[in-house]
């Protein structure tokens, strides 16, 4: 089902939570609702439920305007952090709920639950009670319970949470293969990058309430909007040196390096900016090359597979992944030029892209 958002906000008295959030989700897709505590994810999802009235602006399932419908007309599927399952029920029970309260016949409602139970792989353990259940089984159980009624969206507020590290990575896989096989569209709220990176189609990205971009994973990561998704995705974060434009050449701040480099060609004298480089995006050039960073070498690390140095521009140091084998060492100066992805320039003040 398609889900179309048209400027939905809502404010909390005089506090907006969500500011005029438009987007439309494509049918049978996974999407990741991402980004900081508090930047308005389970508002925009308790909405979409029908759980929290909106302030302003229109929901769409496909064709129906269901901005005014109570939750149990939405057919909606909802799977929270902490699992909720009724206690006193044994699995299969808790999975035959929501069909029993809309008076589905037994049969048929044992039949369809067990079938959920299969395909969340819990089907061993029907007769057991909640309790009995390590804590990824009762989010299997949850998920089951959340599908039986055939919804037209299932909603997932960080339902990983709760579970240790190496059960999360599990789950993650689990919720992708069960979303997939079944083909429900589903949105997934997450403050984890890489949870979302890795089993999302799309990804909004939130900030204070203000969706900062919509992309496919990879596309947020090779070309993020702003500052905001520069910083917020990857590992090890993006390194930001800042500078200042003047008279068209790069100029850290306080004016002890400098570099003419192509991309700042055509920014404003006087512009304050982050040249924003991703750690893979450095490679050592030859010493007199042109349009290159000149750079220190502060250190060299290596971790396993892994070959890192440490640089300073000027007052600034960052890290780089570097073949090691051009054999630096500390205290040199080296020219850094770039890859082709992995590098931006943006306003410093505004966030703004420029480059
Ligand atoms: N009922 C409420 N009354 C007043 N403010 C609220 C209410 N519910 C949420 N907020 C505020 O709205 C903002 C967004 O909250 P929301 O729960 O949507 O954040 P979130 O992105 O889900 O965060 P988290 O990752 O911590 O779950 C927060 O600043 C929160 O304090
Ligand atoms: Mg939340």
């Amino acid at each position: 089902m398609q889900v179309r958002l048209k400027e939905i906000t809502k404010r909390f008295g005089s506090f907006t939570a969500v500011n005029a959030f438009s987007v439309t989700l494509e049918d049978g897709e996974m999407i990741c609702l991402l980004g900081p505590s508090g930047c308005g994810k389970s508002t925009i999802l308790n909405m979409l439920s029908g759980i929290l009235p909106v302030s302003g602006g229109e929901i769409w399932f496909d064709e129906d305007n269901v901005t005014k419908l109570p939750p149990e007309e939405r057919g909606i599927g909802l799977v929270f952090q902490n699992y909720a399952l009724y206690p006193h029920m044994t699995v299969l029970e808790n999975i035959c709920f929501p069909l029993e309260i809309k008076k589905v016949p037994k049969a048929e409602r044992v039949e369809r639950a067990m079938k959920m139970a299969k395909l969340v792989h819990v089907d061993q353990l029907i007769n057991r009670k909640p309790k009995e259940l390590s804590g990824g089984q009762q989010q299997r159980v949850a998920i089951a319970r959340a599908l039986v009624k055939e919804p037209r969206l299932l909603l997932l507020d960080e339902p990983l949470s709760n579970l240790d590290a190496r059960l999360r990575l599990e789950m993650r896989e689990e919720i992708r293969r069960i979303q997939l096989e079944t083909g429900v569209t589903a949105i997934f709220v997450t403050h984890d990058q890489e949870e979302a990176m890795s089993i999302s189609d799309h990804i909004v990205l939130m900030r204070d309430g203000v969706m900062q971009q919509y992309d496919k994973p990879q596309a947020l990561y090779d070309n993020p909007a702003n500052q905001f998704v520069a910083d917020f995705l990857g590992n090890p974060p993006i390194n930001n040196i800042p500078g200042v434009i003047r008279n068209g050449r790069f100029v850290s701040d306080d004016g002890q390096a400098e570099a003419a480099l192509p991309i700042v060609k055509g920014i404003n004298d006087g512009q304050k900016v982050n040249l924003a480089v991703r750690s893979e995006s450095f490679v050592v050039a030859p010493d007199n090359a042109a349009g290159t960073l000149p750079c220190t070498v502060t250190g060299v690390f290596k971790m396993g597979k892994e070959e890192m140095a440490s640089f300073t521009f000027g007052p600034t140091a960052f890290r780089a992944y570097i073949d090691l084998e051009e054999g630096l060492k500390e205290g040199q100066k080296v020219q850094l030029a770039f890859k082709n992805r992995g590098v931006f320039l943006f306003d410093r003040e505004s966030g703004v892209r420029l480059v």
